[in-house]
């Protein structure tokens, strides 16, 4: 599949995407320092109450900016401040959104501002679609991952313990304000994780963005502008495109689970936080990658090139050992709990000939032999001859 490039409002220094929903479409806006000027992005009404949902490492650097641009806007701008990290994506710290617009006097006209990461981002749009029932919200996300993923398309929720992400909603916000300059205050190890959710767009749908990936993959590591606003301009377009066609996952966009039902195994497995998203992602492609050799749906040079770029990108190629006794099994407990499995049967999303993704289970057999061969001590690429 190659996927054409939808409507995009270009110029040098910015670029809109445009997802088409009906009703419920939205911009997703690109550039270098638009958290100053988030408002004048903003189509939700004037005279509302705003509040700013943020953690305690984001707060501190792009707050301010944010409160300090809607003021000029909205009556009123609040600031919810949560903990940190994936351990938090819970009730408990969900709890706190509500606590504080409720504290706040907010009515329903209030509009949500997700500033942070991936985990703001889903945990502040399950607010929105909750609180009086909806109320409308702008994602303003600072990771790379949020850029190229999580903030467009929907999909909000929090974490269970007995599998991630298993409580949750589809609601659209109103706008995505991508701030490339953001970036530069992430830790490496967060850039890396973003270029795993980046990385699994060639495989599933455009393998010469793969291909352009491999060429510029150190420049996305070094922060380069053009390189990430492009990165994530072409991510945020591919993504547009499969939402636009499948909003609620009925089909076509679980292939943006690529790497997700083994990484997620890895990110409950481990306890949340160990892993990064992206680094479970990464791994799990690379699992996945190799179930699609076995199965005789892409060739052993393809697992090859898709390891070696992870690898350059700085991810893990191997998954983690979740259990020394019976690693398979821990591995397929976790992922009968995945929300692409029917009746029990885990689906994967597999490679079906670069640039082209399919969903169908596999034999445990098969699953285990995978499990074995990438969980195993050892170092350097294996593929299954
Ligand atoms: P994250 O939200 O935990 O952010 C990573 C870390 O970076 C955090 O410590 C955060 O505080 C910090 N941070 C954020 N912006 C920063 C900045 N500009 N400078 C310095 N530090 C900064 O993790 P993430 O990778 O952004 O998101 C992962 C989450 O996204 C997971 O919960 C995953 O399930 C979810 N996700 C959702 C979707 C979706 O479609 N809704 C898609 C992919 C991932
Ligand atoms: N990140 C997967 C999706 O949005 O569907």
């Amino acid at each position: 599949m190659f996927v054409k490039t939808i409507a995009v409002t270009e110029s040098e220094q910015c670029q809109t995407v445009h997802i088409d929903l009906g009703e419920r479409s939205y911009p997703i806006v690109i550039a270098a320092g638009l958290i100053e000027q988030a408002a004048t992005f903003a189509a939700c009404p004037n005279a509302a109450q705003a509040v700013i949902v943020t953690n305690t490492t984001v707060q501190p650097l792009y707050a301010a900016q944010l409160k300090a641009a809607l003021q000029s806007k909205y009556g009123q701008v609040h600031t919810v401040v949560l903990p940190d990290g994936e351990a938090h994506k819970d009730w408990v710290t969900l709890n706190l959104i509500f606590d504080g617009m409720l504290a706040n006097g907010c009515d329903r006209k209030t509009v949500l501002f997700a500033l942070g990461g991936g985990v703001i981002g889903d945990m502040t749009g399950f607010a929105a679609a909750s609180y009086m029932r909806g109320v409308p919200f702008v994602q303003v996300p600072t990771t790379l991952l949020s850029q190229v993923d999580s903030s467009v398309g929907g999909k909000t929720a929090i974490n269970h313990p007995l599998g991630k992400n298993m409580i949750g909603a589809f609601y659209q916000p109103q706008l995505v304000v991508c701030d490339v300059a953001s970036l530069n205050t992430l830790p490496a190890r967060e850039i890396a994780a973003g270029l795993g959710e980046i990385i699994k767009y060639g495989p599933i749908a455009d393998m010469n963005f793969f291909t352009w990936l491999e060429e510029h993959v150190d420049a996305l590591r070094q922060r380069d502008r053009g390189a990430l606003m492009h990165a994530v301009q072409r991510s945020v377009e591919i993504k547009a495109w499969v939402v636009g066609q499948d909003e609620k996952e009925a089909g076509l966009r679980a292939i943006l689970n690529f790497g997700h039902t083994f990484g997620h195994a890895i990110e409950a497995g481990m306890g949340y936080g160990n892993w990064l998203h992206g680094e479970g992602v990464a791994a799990g492609m690379v699992m996945a990658a190799h179930l699609s050799q076995r199965l005789g749906l892409v060739d052993v040079e393809f697992v090859q090139r898709l390891t070696r770029l992870i690898e350059r990108a700085g991810l893990p190629t191997r998954g983690a050992v979740l259990d020394a006794a019976d690693n398979a099994g821990a591995y397929l407990e976790h992922m009968r709990v995945d929300k692409k499995a029917e009746a029990g049967a885990i689906r994967f999303v597999l490679i079906d000939g670069p640039g082209k993704a399919v969903v169908r289970s596999a034999p445990d057999a098969l699953v285990r032999e995978v499990i074995d061969l990438c969980c195993s001590q050892g170092v350097g690429i294996q593929v299954a001859e």
